[in-house]
């Protein structure tokens, strides 16, 4: 198990923090798999109420590790870990919070569309690169984000890959609340707080009245998916993560 992912429970808050800052916390398969294992864990158990996922400071996280992604376009295996995350993700059935700070780019954007509220700071950029990366929308996020942001809103961000700043993405529904750096964690943690104070019953029935089917989502991510892992061994895949290895840093 890999301790790029810490776990620390704050009485019913269980806190999921990606940390791998080296890498901007580019998600590896080791990391899915341990996200996916604490929400199972966290589901399970009657104590917890809420999730909560942090990253480090600026960067929630740089996507997907492409390292990962090349393995699979240069005919390697892949494995389950990523699409188990998910489906995890889009099962999970207690609400989920978040607090995003600088770069959320890939699954660090998407991920937010499943989460009940995101907190997020004025230097955070919001991006999802999949067309330039010669890929699709993953995480459900071609059917959450026309939801969220309407059918244009969800072009610029899914098909163009405009970056979202918080400011927009907080104008355009993505997130709940601006926060300084500073206050981030005690933002989230409050809001979790508040939450897990909550009559769970009730919250439960709220929640799922305002999500609808899950079925609908979780089809969507395996429909995603087909198109995802044919899409990583294209060409136009293969160059794009190619141009990302291969490239040479300015500064
Ligand atoms: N996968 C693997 N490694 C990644 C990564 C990713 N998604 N994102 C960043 N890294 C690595 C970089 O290669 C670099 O490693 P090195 O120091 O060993 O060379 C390190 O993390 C720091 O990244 P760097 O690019 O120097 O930081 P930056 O602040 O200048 O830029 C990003 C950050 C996220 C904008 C840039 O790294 C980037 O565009 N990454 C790819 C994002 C992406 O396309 N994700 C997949 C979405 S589907």
């Amino acid at each position: 198990m890999t301790d790029h992912i810490l776990v620390e429970r704050q009485g019913a808050i269980q806190i999921i923090r990606m940390n791998r800052p080296d890498k901007k916390n580019a998600l590896t398969r080791a990391m899915y798999a341990k996200m996916s294992k604490t929400l199972a864990e966290g589901e399970a158990d009657p104590a917890i109420r809420v999730h909560v996922f942090l990253g480090v400071s600026g960067a929630f996280s740089s996507g997907n590790d492409l390292a990962d992604f090349m393995v699979v376009a240069t005919g390697g295996e892949g494995g389950t870990e990523v699409w188990d995350f998910l489906m995890a993700l889009a099962r999970t059935e207690k609400p989920m919070v978040s607090g995003v700070d600088g770069i959320a780019v890939g699954i660090g954007t998407t991920l937010n569309l499943h989460c009940d509220l995101t907190f997020a700071t004025p230097r955070t950029m919001f991006r999802t690169p999949f067309v330039d990366l010669g890929l699709v929308p993953e995480a459900g996020s071609s059917l959450l984000a026309p939801q969220i942001l309407g059918r244009q809103g969800a072009f610029a961000l899914l098909g163009l890959g405009e970056g979202f700043s918080a400011e927009r993405a907080k104008a355009a529904g993505l997130i709940y609340a601006v926060v300084e750096e500073n206050e981030l964690e005690a933002s989230v943690l409050a809001a979790a707080g508040q939450i897990a104070a909550k009559p769970p019953q009730a919250l439960k029935i709220a929640r799922d009245l305002m999500r609808g089917s899950r079925e609908e989502l979780v089809a969507r991510i395996g429909q995603e998916s087909e198109y995802f892992r044919e899409r990583l061994k294209s060409d136009e895949a293969r160059a794009a993560l190619m141009a990302f290895m291969t490239r040479k840093k300015t500064g």
